[in-house]
């Protein structure tokens, strides 16, 4: 069901509209001419905040999460080299093949019970290597924030870093919620950053009207970038508008601010029906997502009033996200209404 106008919406983080500093810092950008792909001050300022932030070799703005990802990943890849992801990754299964497409490289998938990838599961899928007749894995991607609404802590990233160097792969971390991991680990962003070869920091799920940062932390990969930008179509022609959303969103960290309200938001929804009868919260709550199983009346009741999506049909899962704007009443509101379903 579309929504619109003033329905609120759990069905995702990209439901919210924009947070009013970044429209302002949008509308500060509309003035008079300023030159094209990038060549303005407004980049020039954001992109030396980022590298600052992220103690990153390189910082470039993309127009999506799924190009942010397509960059990022195949900056490191050669032509017969591969991908290993949680099967459930989105850049897997909801990026309509963007990877093998655009790239034209495989994707080794592995099974995870929660979405995170480890030194075993990532094991698991390096057979092959040396044989000329198997894709030689070369790149781990890892989603913090992943699709399951988990996080790695520090310590986990850690040993991903020490069994990937030791087996000379990559890592890519799809960010496209690393506001909200940053948050719930309560950690710098330069803290997640440093695990990773290449990132994407989502200013799009955190208020932005739309853009994502690629950092690039080796400095030999950062030549590359401008080229492969170009190529895949994602160098913005005015892009001061791309960058001055995201000064707005590292001033003040108002990043940071606008994760933890929606983290915050998820754990009251999830406090709020933990107990009711006929509900289970399938995964850990680190984050802006709520994964309750419930009956399929149940659900079907409750999207007469409320939009959500439907995570696992089989096992009658769904997703219930919260945003930089979702109120307090409209969590209690969807919490009285699930209680009362049924
Ligand atoms: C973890 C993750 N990565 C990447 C993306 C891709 O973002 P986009 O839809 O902007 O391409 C999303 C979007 O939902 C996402 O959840």
């Amino acid at each position: 069901m579309p929504v619109t106008g003033n329905h609120k919406s759990f069905g995702s983080d990209n439901h919210s509209g924009a947070h009013p500093e970044v429209v302002r810092a949008i509308i500060d950008a509309n003035v008079g001419d300023a030159t094209a792909y990038g060549n303005d001050d407004w980049t020039a300022a954001a992109t030396a905040e980022l590298r600052d932030l992220f103690g990153a070799a390189g910082a470039f703005f993309v127009f999506n999460g799924s190009a942010a990802n397509v960059l990022g990943v195949g900056l490191m890849l050669r032509p017969y080299e591969a991908v290993i992801s949680a099967e459930s990754s989105h850049l897997h299964v909801d990026e309509c093949g963007a990877t093998e497409r655009v790239l034209g490289n495989k994707i080794l998938t592995v099974a995870t019970p929660d979405g995170k990838l480890t030194p075993e599961l990532i094991a698991s899928r390096l057979g092959g290597r040396g044989d000329e007749h198997r894709a030689q894995p070369r790149v781990v991607e890892i989603a913090q924030v992943t699709e399951a609404g988990t996080c790695y802590s520090l310590s986990e990233l850690a040993t991903l870093r020490d069994f990937c160097s030791a087996e000379g792969l990559r890592i890519y971390m799809d960010g496209a919620r690393l506001a909200n991991a940053a948050a719930h680990l309560d950690c710098e962003l330069a803290e997640l950053a440093r695990y990773a070869d290449v990132l994407s920091f989502g200013g799009t799920k955190n208020g932005a009207v739309a853009g994502e940062a690629v950092l690039v932390m080796r400095e030999e990969l950062v030549a590359d970038v401008p080229y492969l930008r170009k190529q895949q179509m994602q160098l913005g022609s005015k892009m001061r508008f791309i960058s001055a959303q995201f000064s707005a969103l590292l001033a003040d960290k108002l990043w940071r601010t606008s994760a933890r309200h929606a983290n915050s938001m998820a754990l009251r929804l999830a406090d709020g029906i933990r107990d009711a009868a006929g509900v289970t919260i399938r995964y850990p709550v680190q984050s802006n997502a709520v994964f309750p199983a419930l009956s399929p009346d149940r659900i079907a009741e409750l999207r007469r009033e409320w939009t959500f999506h439907i995570w696992d049909e089989t096992a009658g899962v769904v997703r219930l996200m919260t945003a930089f704007d979702t109120s307090p009443t409209e969590v209690d509101a969807l919490i009285a209404g699930i209680r009362a379903s049924g």
